[in-house]
């Protein structure tokens, strides 16, 4: 079923839904209107219960009440959104997307939302809605296949909507698709997740917005020089897929190239990873994911910025064919790179894949990968680590994902861990010291970027969440979409 997103200004106590939710900021319960009528429409209950229970609005605050029939709405949901001047963009989006996620249950078909003030940013209330309303459930059978589905939700606000607001909200709903498309995509096991599926994933989105792709099979990669990514790929059955995708509007600000580390599964090949958390693996293609999600959104809000999606998909697997420890391989771009570890599969995937994007000529590249476990000791689970070529590129990343609501940290290119990649035998090792894993991880990427403006985020942590948090569900979050979008949004600026 399609959702339906409506805007309205009218009196939210008579919204005939399965769940009412209202949104508070911190001090004003006894002052919102919506409150007080639904105060009066349950006899003074509502005002009376909430000083009983301390309920003030702060943030994540929530009261849950049976209306026994005083409402149109079976049940009313009361949430704290917090310090008013602290309300900005982010904040939004990720009240209503958490203030949906508790509205949902098994009989809910309709939600009225009423928002703490008025939908001026209509766009980022529709992302909210469609961001908390995912779930993926294509696997459940019996009793945990969902019976109901959400069909309807009326968003009220102080003000009056026009029908700019509407398209506004629509295209957030859109948006939240894209998202929803990348989390899909980590949440898949592997097993239907394969290269040659993350492909069919990328000819849909091409498909639908009639967007140009390529599409290289093992064959291909090899015979066009992609001998990093061709190793990783020797090992499994799954054969691996260099995918391109491109968007070039008639209008173009700037040409952006984005890349992404696509392993649809990662066992370590023959260096094989300990079975506890193997499984997790399968989110190994999140970078992939984010970008491809990425163009579905840029595809919707059509920038005026050229956006390039460059995915290197493969399967580490150990087998007779695997690649091995001290194997050497030459690169797309030439240098010749002595294999350490086969767990360090993603910078040989992502080598060749920036050397193809260096070839667009593009103003900045911008990769996404998990790449190391290093980021996640560094920076823990809810936050990527990133590297930028200079002060300007690092502070666009950190204003996009402020306004996306993503938690991205600046780490340091550093000059002296280089040394640890000397190879006795080839131009490169692939790997360095367990000490500074994520940097000596950047470090062998930034071999490939051809001296171009370049920023490497390794999200490992983020893009697989152990439970629901703000905007981001349990199980594939989506991470990096929204913060890659407003990049590309500040470029059409
Ligand atoms: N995909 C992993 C990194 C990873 C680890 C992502 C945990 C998410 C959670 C990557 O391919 C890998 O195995 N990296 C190794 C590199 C090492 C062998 C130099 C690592 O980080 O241990
Ligand atoms: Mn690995
Ligand atoms: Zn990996």
């Amino acid at each position: 079923m399609v959702l339906k997103l409506e805007l309205s200004s009218g009196d939210a106590s008579a919204a005939s839904s399965d769940t009412l939710v209202i949104g508070v900021f911190q001090g004003q319960v006894d002052s919102h209107p919506s409150v007080l009528s639904i105060d009066r429409a349950l006899g003074g209950g509502l005002l009376e219960h909430a000083k009983a229970v301390e309920f003030d609005g702060k943030s994540d605050q929530t009261m849950d009440i049976a209306t026994l029939g005083k409402l149109k709405a079976r049940r009313l949901l009361v949430l704290g959104a917090g310090e008013e001047q602290k309300f900005d963009a982010a904040r939004l989006r990720t009240f209503v997307a958490s203030a949906m996620r508790a509205a949902l249950g098994s009989q809910v078909r309709t939600v009225a939302l009423v928002l703490p003030r008025d939908h001026a940013d209509a766009r980022t209330v529709g992302e909210g809605v469609g961001l908390g309303c995912y779930r993926f459930t294509k696997y459940f059978t019996g009793d945990r296949k969902p019976k109901t589905e959400l069909g309807k939700v009326v968003v009220f606000g102080a003000g009056k909507s026009s029908a700019a607001d509407k398209k506004a909200a629509d295209l957030g709903l859109r948006v939240a698709g894209a998202v929803g498309l990348a989390r899909d995509a980590v949440n898949e096991p592997p097993n239907v997740l394969y290269p040659e599926a993350l492909a069919q994933v990328a000819r849909r989105i091409a498909k639908e917005h009639k967007l140009k792709i390529k599409v290289l099979d093992k064959k291909g990669i090899l015979a066009a020089g992609m001998n990093l990514h061709y190793a990783v790929g020797q090992g499994s059955s799954n054969e691996p897929r260099f995918i391109h995708l491109s968007y070039v509007p008639r209008k173009k600000k700037k040409k952006l190239c984005f890349v992404g580390k696509g392993l649809t599964f990662d066992s370590g090949g023959l260096c094989i990873k300990p079975a506890p958390g193997m499984g997790e693996m399968k989110s190994d293609m999140a970078g992939a994911a984010a970008v491809l999600g990425l163009m579905a959104a840029v595809a919707q809000v059509k920038p005026d910025v050229e956006v390039h999606v460059i995915v290197g998909a493969a399967e580490n697997m150990p087998d007779g064919d695997a690649y091995r420890p001290a194997d050497v391989f030459t690169s797309l771009d030439g240098k010749t790179v002595e294999i350490i570890n086969t767990d360090a599969e993603g910078r040989l995937v992502l080598a060749d894949a920036l050397t193809y994007a260096v070839g667009l000529k593009p103003d900045v590249i911008i990769d996404a990968a998990t790449l190391t476990g290093a980021a996640l000791v560094a920076l823990g689970k809810s936050c990527s680590a990133f590297y930028a070529t200079d002060d300007d590129l690092a502070a666009g990343v950190q204003s996009a994902a402020r306004e996306a609501g993503e938690s991205f940290w600046r780490m340091p290119l550093l000059d002296e861990l280089s040394e640890q990649l000397k190879s006795d035998v080839a131009d490169l090792k692939h790997t360095g010291d367990r000490y500074g894993g994520s940097i000596t991880a950047a470090l062998f990427l930034r071999e490939f970027t051809g001296g171009l403006p370049w920023i490497h985020c390794d999200i490992a942590g983020p893009v697989l969440a152990e439970r629901a948090r703000g905007m981001y569900p349990k199980g594939g979050t989506g991470h990096a979409v929204l913060t890659f979008l407003q990049l590309v949004e500040q470029a059409a600026r």
